[in-house]
């Protein structure tokens, strides 16, 4: 038999076959990092969904990071594939790969191990890394402390107010799905602001998208529990020579109410009963031109007016009156400098056997050459000691010095332009408009009825003012205010002239 031609051996198919583009080390390197980074975003989603609501920083890593390193990830296991197919066309034919990766060398095979076990480690790492740093962006210190120059007057004035145990995101965010979306939206921008150093100077307040007071305050003060009466002392020193004392003693009258009576007082305006709303034309909600009381069972309401207000206000800039209208500073309270030297004073702190050191102090504090923080210490200096040059100020000169500057460091924040001059307190009415921004005896009904409780005695009795033994008298009935520069002129308000600084 003639041999059969044998026909050509067949290729050895499993050698020749091309190999996956895939198949290298730069894609593996990616698709760890993608799987890593997809896993670290599913469990950050998970945390903020589960317990992290309140938390708007957690975004930036959760929804800008995590996908980074995701796309990061997956770019390089299609840059890899690439840049393997163009070399394997460019060196057609040549020994085969030049990042493959080869089971069968036992070299490789043992890196594989090692890249495998570097692969788990982080994995774990970054599951870590992200719980860590979910826990450590809730903390205050990471909201207060770590945007140090931007935070550092709200840091300040948080940790010596009364809610300085109340974390701050149990204000500014609170927990509730409709916030997610908008705290988290805020806390990148917010992030983006610091890094890139063009946030406002001063920050801008009212703040747009604080959570409604009710849900944030509500939560440990609740209406039922409101106070009757609450009783306030306020101690001052006069602009004198002496410094001479003068306090106040009275009684606000929070909440009249009696069992079975609608319920009055000052905190008449967050009753369930009422609505007030109103409307103001600047954007600090200091002037109020316009207002409502709405019945909320019969929808019956009374709109009062300003004289000078014509027509109506803009349906969308109408607000509905709640507990930051009147508490807006309960947490950051820029005392005025008045106030806080006059506390320090009174805390003994500040010496007040220096003639005239509460008017003195007032204006070395609020110098308008001082632009920024670190020039305060020596311009507060060089201005007491220009104005204490006799000998016997000396003993308690140095002492004064460095009390003026502790004050003004925690009152005026120059870098910041943070003080009271932009941000008012809305609660009584002496250097800020305040409740008289309503109560003024100048808004009416149409029917020419004005605002309850516009004198003196409606929302407070005065028990006692003056010096020494004049506080010892106590009046149960209250007593009329004896201003302590004499007489009053009733077209006045008390902000026109107290103005936290030297009055005018
Ligand atoms: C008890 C509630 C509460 C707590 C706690 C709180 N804040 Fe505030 N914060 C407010 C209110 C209310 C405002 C003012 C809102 C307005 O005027 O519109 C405010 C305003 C601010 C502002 C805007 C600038 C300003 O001074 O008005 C910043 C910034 C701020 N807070 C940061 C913080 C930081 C940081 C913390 C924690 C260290 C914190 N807050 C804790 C309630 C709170
Ligand atoms: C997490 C609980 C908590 C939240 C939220 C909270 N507070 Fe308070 N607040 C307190 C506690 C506790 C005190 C009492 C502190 C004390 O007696 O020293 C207090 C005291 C006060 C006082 C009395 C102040 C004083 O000088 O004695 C006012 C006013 C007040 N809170 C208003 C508010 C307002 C307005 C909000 C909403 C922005 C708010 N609080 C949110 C816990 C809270
Ligand atoms: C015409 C301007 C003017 C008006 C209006 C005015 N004050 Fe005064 N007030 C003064 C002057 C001036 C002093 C004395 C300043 C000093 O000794 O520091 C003073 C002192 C005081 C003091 C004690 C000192 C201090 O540091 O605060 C209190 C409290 C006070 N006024 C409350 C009021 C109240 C409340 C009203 C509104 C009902 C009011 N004042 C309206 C000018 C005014
Ligand atoms: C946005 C305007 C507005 C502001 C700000 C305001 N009020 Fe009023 N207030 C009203 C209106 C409107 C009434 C109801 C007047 C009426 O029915 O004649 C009222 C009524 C009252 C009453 C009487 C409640 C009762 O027993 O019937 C008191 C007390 C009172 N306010 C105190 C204050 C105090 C204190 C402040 C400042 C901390 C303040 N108000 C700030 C608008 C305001
Ligand atoms: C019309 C202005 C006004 C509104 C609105 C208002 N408050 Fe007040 N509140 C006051 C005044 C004034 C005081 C007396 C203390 C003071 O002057 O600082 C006071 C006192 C308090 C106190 C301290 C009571 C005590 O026993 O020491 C708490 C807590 C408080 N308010 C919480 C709230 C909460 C929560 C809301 C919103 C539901 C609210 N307030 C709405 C004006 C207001
Ligand atoms: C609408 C309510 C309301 C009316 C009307 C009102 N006050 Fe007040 N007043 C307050 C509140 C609220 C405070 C407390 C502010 C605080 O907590 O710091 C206050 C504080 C004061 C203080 C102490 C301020 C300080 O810093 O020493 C004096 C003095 C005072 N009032 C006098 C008057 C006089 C005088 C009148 C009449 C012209 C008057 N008040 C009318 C609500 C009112």
């Amino acid at each position: 038999m003639p041999e059969q031609p044998t026909s050509p051996a067949p290729e050895r198919t499993v050698a020749l076959r091309r190999r996956s583009d895939f198949n290298n080390w730069i894609s593996a390197t990616g698709g760890v990092l993608a799987v890593c980074a997809l896993f670290s975003f599913a469990l950050l989603v998970w945390m903020d969904f589960a317990k992290g609501d309140k938390n708007p920083y957690l975004g930036i890593l959760t929804y800008i990071v995590a996908p980074g390193f995701l796309i990061a990830g997956l770019a390089m296991v299609f840059g890899g594939a690439w840049a393997q197919h163009r070399w394997a066309v460019k060196h057609a034919g040549a020994a085969a790969d030049k990042w493959r990766l080869d089971f069968t060398s036992p070299a490789q095979r043992r890196r594989l191990v090692a890249f495998a076990i570097g692969a788990l480690g982080f994995v774990m790492l970054s599951a870590f890394g992200s719980y860590q740093t979910f826990h450590y962006s809730e903390s205050n210190q990471f909201c207060g402390q770590v945007c140090h120059t931007a935070m550092n007057p709200e840091w300040v004035t948080y940790k010596r107010g009364v809610h300085a145990r109340v974390d701050c995101v149990q204000c500014h965010v609170g927990s509730g799905a409709q916030w997610f979306i908008k705290a988290k939206l805020n806390g990148t921008h917010q992030l983006i602001a610091y890094t890139l150093d063009n946030y406002n100077r001063p920050i801008d307040t009212p703040l747009k998208n604080l959570r409604p007071a009710q849900d944030i305050c509500e939560k440990c003060h609740w209406p039922e529990k409101f106070a009757g009466n609450v009783e306030m002392t306020f101690d001052h020193f006069l602009s004198d020579k002496k410094n001479t004392p003068y306090t106040a003693r009275m009684l606000l009258h929070v909440n009249k109410s009696q069992p079975g009576h609608p319920s009055g007082g000052i905190h008449w305006h967050v009753n369930e009963n009422e609505r007030v709303e109103y409307f103001a034309t600047d954007a600090k909600r200091q002037v109020i031109p316009w207002m409502r009381v709405t019945n909320r069972k019969d929808g019956t309401n009374r709109v009062f007016r300003t004289d000078d207000f014509k027509g109506e206000p803009p349906a969308d800039k109408i607000r509905v009156m709640d507990c930051m209208d009147c508490h807006n500073r309960p947490a950051h309270m820029f005392p005025t400098a008045n106030d806080a030297v006059e506390r320090a004073i009174f805390a003994g702190t500040l010496t007040n056997k220096l003639p005239n050191i509460k008017r003195v102090a007032v204006q070395a504090m609020s110098q308008k050459e001082i632009t920024k923080d670190a020039e305060a210490p020596q311009k507060i200096a060089d201005f007491l000691r220009s104005k204490y040059n006799e000998p016997d100020h000396a003993p308690e000169l140095a002492g004064a010095i460095a009390e003026v500057q502790k004050v003004f460091a925690a009152t005026i924040f120059a870098e910041r332009k943070a003080d009271w001059r932009v941000y008012p307190n809305n609660i009584g009415h002496k250097d800020w408009p305040g409740c008289f921004r309503c109560h003024d005896d100048k808004h009416k009904t149409a029917q020419g009825q004005k605002v309850r409780s516009s004198d003196c005695n409606s929302c407070h009795t005065i028990l006692a003012q003056g010096k020494g033994n004049e506080l010892e008298l106590l009046n149960a009935k209250g007593m009329d205010f004896k201003h302590p520069s004499g007489e009053l002129d009733a077209e006045l308000s008390c902000a026109d002239c107290h103005n936290g600084g030297i009055q005018k």
